[in-house]
């Protein structure tokens, strides 16, 4: 994908100047909140949608113009579109019926896709028969037997049950290793995009956010959105002040490395991004390593068993407080409220109501800054392709003066 522009009727900019280079074999995710473009541009990919401006390329051809039929792409959709009144089978071998394939050709494929997909018991059944995760695979089988060069999923699990979604991903997983197809992949699950992407393609209001390894997103992400994005339970976003190595947070002064200090001493007001693991009860952490330890009283615990979930309030000022509540729209609404999470030892003995000593990580903190929500602290080699930061309503008025495709 080249420079691709998406606009619809009334010009607003639906997939904003995006471009994203998925190899051979690769397991490419695109992710984002609800509205962000992600079916838009995989439509754009199959062909079910025209393209406003920008390339869009596969192997060496140019294909925007291309019928999807051409493409040799194979596209499973979330509602799995599967005819209730033909057997698994035939709902299998339905493209190489269309194709005109000799029988004990169709036959041959269907039986070795079925296998793959353990479906073969459910052949001779129909589809109102099967639970949701067989109807997903059937979806699947559909999709192999065509033999095409890449498979195109838009939320192909969103329909399923947590348990079920668990199990179907380890099960695409598996299929799309075995055989080494390309794939592109929509969800606006970030479980999903971490545990299946080889690479995540982050992006907010049709603008590509960030293109790295579900890594190099986690350890290194470019802006405060995916920050808050990627990780569960979110990232916490504090206001902070740096001044040499001392970090004055809410709650107490963290010790930062030289190196990150560096790069936001002096620089005023900022926001600190701690996720929720790199804290921990200090009364449990026997080696705390160059970590800070601070005092803060605990408003709520949950226990969970392996692990202790800890929530702390704080105060932010107006200026951090304002992007944060941008935050939580770009979000979705997520709620993320100024209380501090904090994912503890399952050991720890922390009560609620009572004041604990907490430790925390200095060398895992971010540091953003408000306006622009950059991260100042990030490792340029190791965070993958963030696009260079164009000024979003600079992006949109551009996009905007192009003139209208035909
Ligand atoms: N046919 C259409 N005409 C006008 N606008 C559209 C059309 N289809 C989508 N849009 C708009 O384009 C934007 C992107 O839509 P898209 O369906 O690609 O989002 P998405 O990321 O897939 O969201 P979701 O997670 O909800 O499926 C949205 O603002 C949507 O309202
Ligand atoms: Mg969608």
């Amino acid at each position: 994908m080249k420079n691709i522009v998406k606009k619809y009727g009334d010009g607003f900019p639906a997939v904003n100047d995006v471009s994203i280079d998925v190899q051979d074999g690769e397991f490419m995710i695109l992710v984002g909140p609800s509205g962000c473009g992600k079916s838009t541009l995989l439509r754009m990919i199959v062909g079910l949608e025209d393209i406003t401006s920008g390339d869009m390329i596969i192997g060496d051809r140019r294909v925007n113009d291309l019928a999807p039929r051409d493409r040799h792409l194979a596209m499973v959709f979330q509602n799995y579109a599967l005819y209730p009144h033909l057997t698994v089978y035939e709902n299998i071998a339905f493209p190489l019926r269309l194709a005109k394939v000799p029988d004990a050709e169709v036959d041959e494929k269907v039986r070795a896709a079925s296998k793959t997909l353990e479906l073969d018991e459910h052949l001779e059944r129909k589809p109102g028969n099967l639970s949701g995760g067989q109807r997903q695979r059937v979806a699947m089988g559909r999709a192999i037997v065509r033999e095409a060069d890449a498979f195109l999923f838009d939320e192909p699990l969103s329909n399923l049950d947590a348990k079920l979604r668990g199990q179907m991903r380890t099960v695409i997983a598996r299929l799309q290793k075995s055989l080494g197809i390309t794939t592109v992949y929509v969800t606006h699950d970030q479980t999903e995009a971490m545990t299946l992407g080889d690479r995540v393609a982050v992006l907010k209001r049709g603008i590509l956010q960030q293109l790295a390894t579900p890594r190099e997103l986690y350890d290194h992400p470019g802006n405060l959105f995916v920050a808050g994005f990627i990780g569960s339970p979110p990232m916490n976003f504090l206001p902070v002040t740096v001044e040499g190595t001392s970090a004055k947070l809410p709650f107490g002064t963290v010790q930062l490395p030289p190196d990150k200090a560096s790069k936001a001493d002096g620089k005023g007001l900022l926001i600190a991004g701690i996720r929720p693991e790199h804290f921990e009860d200090a009364s449990v952490k026997t080696d705390q390593g160059s970590g800070s330890t601070f005092r803060a009283t605990v408003d709520v615990v949950e226990w969970l068993g392996n692990e202790t979930y800890a929530y702390i309030p704080f105060e932010a000022p107006p200026e951090v407080d304002a992007q944060l509540r941008e935050l939580e729209r770009d979000l979705d609404g997520e709620p993320m409220g100024t209380q501090l999470v904090v994912s503890l030892d399952g050991a720890s003995r922390i009560r609620e109501g009572e004041e604990a000593e907490i430790w925390v990580d200095g060398s895992k903190i971010h540091l953003f800054e408000p306006a622009t929500g950059e991260n100042l602290t990030v490792d340029r080699e190791r965070c993958g392709r963030i696009p260079p930061p164009v000024a979003e309503a600079e992006a949109v008025s551009r996009a905007q003066a192009e003139p209208e495709a035909v």
